[in-house]
């Protein structure tokens, strides 16, 4: 008998199959094994039949492309540095698709008519604590960020903000704020566009893997003390005490995208994606400590060390809080392709 899985594997054309690889590799970690959302950090529901009823495909093409600036959301195109090919991107949005083909919702388009003041007013008593400040560091989805609001139609946020999303916790609004309030709301998100500061031009990137920079660091060094081997983490102060003021011998390996860890990583990590870190195992010593970190804050690493402990790996750990902390102590960090 076949598995439930693999049930629903054997009903994909090629190309969906293709993105279902991919997205099981890659994307599940956060947004969970069938898009439920929420394994890891503030990832949304994928799968919620009113967002695929909804969504234009330019809002997953371009999230998936230039992922979104500040979160997790990694840019995973090669031309950002990421994994995937334009063609992969269209894979793993046509598997998307395949999770409910709701019938298109009807989008209000007709011309927006609201006042900002009254927007902003409303969104601080609706909407900041979900959403933060201006739409962004909140606890969740950061519906400020241009690379969200560039991409979709006044008509896909008012039915968003009037009817939520079922099973999350965006509640819908058409009952408190009637259409003149949903419409206000709409009007100040649109200031937010407007006033958003244009993202810096990236690098150009490489095209990936990039190659493993020098290991171990501190190859002299002594062996770090209170590290513990995962499913155990080891604390940011811990690893930046053992690594820079007692100078031990270690490796730290950048489990995030390639694309992220040109933006800023801990200074002297090297990029070992936890998607794929087939092409680094022969070069990464068995006689090391091997501390594997993201962002998220160990979804991905914790990924990483597993597959490190099943190559024959023995002294793996996971740095606990990840780089938000890391950077929040001002511990060391670099940008750019080398450690
Ligand atoms: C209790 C928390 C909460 C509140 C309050 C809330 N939201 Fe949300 N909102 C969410 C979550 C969670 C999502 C993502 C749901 C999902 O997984 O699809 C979301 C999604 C959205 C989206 C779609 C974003 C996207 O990327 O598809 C918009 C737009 C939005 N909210 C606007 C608002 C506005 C405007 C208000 C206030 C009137 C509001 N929300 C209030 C939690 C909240
Ligand atoms: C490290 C966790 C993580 C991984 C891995 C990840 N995402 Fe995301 N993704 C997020 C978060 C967090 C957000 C919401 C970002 C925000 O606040 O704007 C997001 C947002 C998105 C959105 C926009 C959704 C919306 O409602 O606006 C899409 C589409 C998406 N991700 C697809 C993917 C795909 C496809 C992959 C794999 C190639 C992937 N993600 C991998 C964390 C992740």
């Amino acid at each position: 008998m076949p598995s439930d899985a693999e049930a629903s594997l054997a009903q994909l054309n090629p190309v969906q199959r293709h993105g279902a690889e991919l997205y099981a590799r890659m994307c599940a970690v956060c947004h969970g094994k069938s898009g439920e959302g929420y394994k890891a950090d503030q990832a949304t529901a994928l799968a919620q039949p009113d967002f695929l009823a909804s969504v234009p495909d330019a809002l997953l093409r371009t999230a998936i492309t230039e992922g979104r600036t500040g979160t997790t959301m990694s840019a995973w195109a090669t031309t950002r540095g990421g994994p995937l090919s334009a063609s992969d991107i269209e894979a793993v949005i046509a598997f998307i698709h395949s999770w409910a083909q709701p019938a298109r919702a009807a989008l209000d388009e007709h011309s927006l008519t609201g006042d900002v003041a009254r927007g902003a007013s409303t969104y601080q008593t609706e909407c900041v604590r979900c959403h933060g400040n201006r739409g962004t560091g909140g606890p969740n989805v950061s519906i400020g960020n241009p690379q969200l609001l560039g991409v979709v139609s006044n008509g896909f946020l008012r039915h968003v903000i009037r009817q939520g999303r079922k099973g999350t916790p965006m509640e819908g609004f058409r009952a408190k704020l009637a259409d003149q309030g949903v419409d206000d709301v709409v009007v100040y998100l649109r200031s937010l566009q407007a006033q958003a500061a244009k993202a810096p031009p990236r690098a150009p990137a490489p095209p990936p893997p990039l190659p493993l920079g020098p290991v171990p660091l501190n190859p002299h060094g002594p062996a770090p003390l209170g590290f513990k081997v995962f499913p155990a983490t080891t604390p940011a102060d811990v690893v930046k005490a053992q690594l820079v003021d007692r100078k031990a011998r270690m490796v730290l390996l950048d489990a995030r995208a390639p694309s992220d860890y040109m933006l800023d990583h801990i200074a002297g990590a090297v990029s070992v994606p936890f998607y794929d870190p087939a092409p680094y195992l022969d070069a990464l010593p068995k006689d090391a400590w091997l501390v594997a970190y993201c962002a998220c804050p160990h979804a991905e690493s914790g990924t990483l060390a597993q597959k490190l402990l099943d190559k024959g790996f023995k002294q793996v750990t996971v740095l606990d809080e990840g780089l938000g902390v890391w950077k929040s102590k001002q511990y060391p960090t670099h940008t750019g392709q080398t450690p």
